[in-house]
């Protein structure tokens, strides 16, 4: 995802879809905030136009994208999901009185809300706001958890959360303070200086004081982490080349991805998974009527997935002016989830 600030943005139009009055319990209130900005084609074009091609991974999470994704939660070798749903499990009571009842809940990327609903269940916060880019699994999700918590009051925002939003305020929901929910080590598919612009954009959103609950995944050895980018059943390559299947599906493409292969390494230098799709063969695909050259070998830079020390994602979190003040981890070390405060 490139490193768009997620900052308070003025003359943006928030369109809301259902009832203006004040919220009531178990109603989903659905936003539409994801208008400007450049477009699925724009950023192919533009990606596949430079001198090492890339992709960036938001397009991953159409529907189909999205059902891979649940399924990469639940492989042997996708350790983080439910190590970090371990943790959640083992501290939820803990995690709750730190942040205290009232709050106002802010998920980014909130994709399924699976995790959530732990956070939810003890902490019973007054507001739940999803923000998640995939509505079908937004819209879904937040029926779900409506269904589950008919107390709660649920705002769904439809929108990319690295670039500029403006939440609206949610009338109707006495609010103490805002906690901004990023699971899932979602942090870690932006390089550390976007991670920063990022951060800096959610402290200004959310305002001095506001807590910071975050799910982040840790270095560890080179053979665990390629394993779980690249698991034996597959379905990691078909997430990745179903990037590939969406252009030709949305943008009149004519990938044949049969001609790609799913590459996935931990590049320990950086600390940080790649993965690719390198063309098997020289070849050339469209799309929406413009023709793109592959040399064999030459591959689509698809993801990143950065991985910390404790310490140095503390430190990255202090530079965007949030103070660590809990963190939990699992007894192997695998994964780790930060409690902050915006300072
Ligand atoms: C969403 N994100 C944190 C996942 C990760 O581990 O970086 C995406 C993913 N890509 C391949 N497997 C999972």
């Amino acid at each position: 995802m490139p490193g768009t600030r997620l900052r308070q943005a003025t003359g943006k139009t928030i369109a809301a879809v259902g009832a203006p009055h004040a919220a009531r319990a178990g109603i989903v209130r659905f936003y539409d905030c994801l208008t400007g900005g450049a477009s699925f084609l724009d950023d192919c074009v533009r990606g596949l136009s430079l001198p090492r091609k890339s992709l960036a991974p938001k397009y991953f999470y159409d529907e189909i994208g999205s059902q891979l994704f649940e399924e990469i939660c639940d492989l042997p070798e996708y350790y983080p999901t439910r190590t970090e749903m371990a943790i959640m499990e083992a501290n939820a009571a803990e995690i709750a009185r730190l942040i205290g009842p009232d709050v106002e809940l802010i998920e980014l990327g909130s994709g399924a809300s699976v995790k959530t609903r732990l956070v939810i269940g003890h902490a019973r916060p007054a507001l739940y706001v999803p923000i998640d880019i995939a509505e079908g699994q937004l819209r879904s999700a937040s029926d779900a958890l409506a269904a589950h918590f008919p107390w709660l009051n649920i705002c769904a925002v439809r929108a990319d959360f690295a670039r500029p939003l403006r939440l609206p305020s949610f009338i109707g929901a006495p609010v103490k303070l805002k906690v901004v929910y990023f699971p899932g080590s979602t942090i870690g598919n932006f390089t550390p200086a976007e991670s920063i612009a990022l951060l800096r954009g959610v402290r200004d959103m959310a305002g001095t004081g506001a807590r910071l609950l975050i799910g982040v995944d840790l270095k560890k050895d080179k053979r665990t982490l390629e394993a779980a980018y690249d698991d034996a059943q597959g379905v990691t390559a078909r997430f990745n080349l179903n990037l590939l299947a969406r252009i030709n599906r949305e943008l009149r493409g004519d990938f044949q991805l049969s001609r790609f292969r799913h590459k996935a390494f931990y590049d320990e230098d950086l600390g940080r998974i790649e993965m690719h799709l390198e063309s098997r063969c020289a070849q050339f695909a469209h799309v929406a009527g413009r023709r793109f050259d592959f040399a064999p070998g030459e591959t689509i830079h698809t993801e990143i997935s950065c991985k910390y020390t404790v310490e140095e994602f503390q430190a990255l979190a202090r530079r965007a002016r949030f103070e660590p003040q809990r963190v939990w981890t699992d007894p192997d070390g695998l994964f780790s989830v930060h409690l902050l405060i915006a300072i």
